[in-house]
């Protein structure tokens, strides 16, 4: 039996990789550890709830007495570490909670993984699951591969390339076994609605206005959510310690196409007349700091590992949007108090 540690597992690419670890390993104890924030929600993982190779913890990765304590009580075999604050505009907003959740707590279970382990490494694995946004932004041409230096620019990528320096300097100064991946944007279902795709897809359904910063002219590399998780699963179980893959979709977009091919299918699935929701498109003021282009080269790990992504984007796009049509009630949910008056407040300030 391999005790599984997950952190974050109630957000948005944590669920589906605890679903698919729950699912695909009966073998395996899966322990989603998660602080529920405004991006976690337990409604996320309804069909894997009282499996009983899974187990949910609500605690917070910063504590670093709990995080002892738990590897004490769990002696866990791997980690799979997603927790963290991850939207950009938020970063800006408080950049404090960024430092304190996606490095402090990411030291600390480096920390409580060191000591658990003594080092006998020969069956652990620590998985440390990060961004492109490390290696900065990318003119019209070029590709991040996992050579590129890193450069950050938001206090968000700067946070997360500060995490992926500790993992590399726990494996390289006491042997830790570790490995690091760098994925590109993802989209599919359970996305809090504060990221674009799933923030157009609401506001076009409740004939809101659909902001883009600045021209709309920023190109992001579009993942589905569950390539994702299969990725992870692959690199978890193949890649040697010390590794680092990159994943993407070589799926660029430039933000106004995506979002007006985001009407146009919207358009079709509400019944509305052509042009209809591409009305709501509002110019908003840029993003501080606003990365032009990200592009991944994910070679690596198609040709070492034999990863390939499964999914056309109008097909997972357009699943998307009826996942988020079938679940209005999560997305009620998950847009009530808390989440509703920040963004209100966000949003006017632009
Ligand atoms: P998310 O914001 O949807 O979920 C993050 C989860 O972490 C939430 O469930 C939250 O409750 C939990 N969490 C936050 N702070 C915590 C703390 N202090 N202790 C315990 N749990 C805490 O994020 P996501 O989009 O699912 O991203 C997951 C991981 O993947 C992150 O590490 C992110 O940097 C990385 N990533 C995301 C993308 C993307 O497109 N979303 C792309 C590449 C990499
Ligand atoms: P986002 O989903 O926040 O992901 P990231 O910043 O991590 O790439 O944003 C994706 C792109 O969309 C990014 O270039 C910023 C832009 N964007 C908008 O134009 N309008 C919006 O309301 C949001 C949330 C993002």
């Amino acid at each position: 039996m391999k005790r599984i540690l997950i952190t974050g597992g109630a957000g948005f690419i944590g669920s589906h990789v605890v679903r698919r670890f729950v699912k695909n390993y009966p073998d395996y104890q899966i322990i989603n550890l998660d602080k529920l924030t405004y991006a976690g929600n337990l409604l996320n993982l309804t069909d894997v709830e009282g499996g009983s190779n899974y187990e949910f913890i609500k605690g917070d990765i910063v504590d670093a007495a709990f995080i002892t304590e738990l590897f004490t009580t769990y002696q866990f075999d791997a980690v799979v570490h997603l927790a963290a604050e991850s939207h950009v505009d938020r970063s800006i907003a408080s950049p404090m909670e960024f430092v304190m959740t996606n490095v402090i707590g990411t030291v600390n279970l480096l920390n409580a993984a060191r000591e658990n382990w003594k080092g006998d490494y020969s069956k652990k694995r620590f998985y440390h699951v990060s961004t492109d946004e490390v290696y900065g932004a990318l003119g019209e041409s070029g590709m991040f591969t996992e050579a590129t230096a890193y450069d950050p620019h938001s206090p968000y990528s700067a946070s997360k390339a500060s995490s992926d320096h500790f993992v590399r300097a726990y494996h390289d100064t006491y042997g830790l076994d570790v490995v690091i991946s760098n994925c590109s944007n993802n989209y599919g279902s359970h996305h809090f609605p504060e990221k674009l795709i799933p923030l157009a897809i609401n506001n076009i359904k409740n004939n809101k206005a659909v902001p883009v910063y600045g021209k709309g002219e920023n190109v992001r590399d579009w993942l589905w959510v569950e390539d994702h998780a299969r990725a992870i699963d692959v690199i978890f179980h193949q890649a040697k310690a010390g590794e680092t893959y990159n994943i993407g979709g070589h799926n660029e977009w430039k933000n106004i196409d995506l979002i007006k091919l985001l009407c146009k299918l919207m358009d079709q699935k509400l019944g509305r007349e052509e042009g209809a929701s591409a009305q709501l498109i509002t110019y908003v003021t840029d993003r501080a700091g606003h990365d032009l282009r990200y592009a991944i080269d994910s070679s690596k790990l198609q040709q070492q590992l034999g990863w390939v992504p499964s999914l056309q984007f109008e097909e997972g796009l357009a699943k998307t949007i009826d996942w988020y049509l079938e679940n209005e009630q999560w997305l009620d949910d998950v847009t009530s108090s808390n989440y509703q008056s920040y963004y209100e407040t966000q949003y006017a300030e632009r």
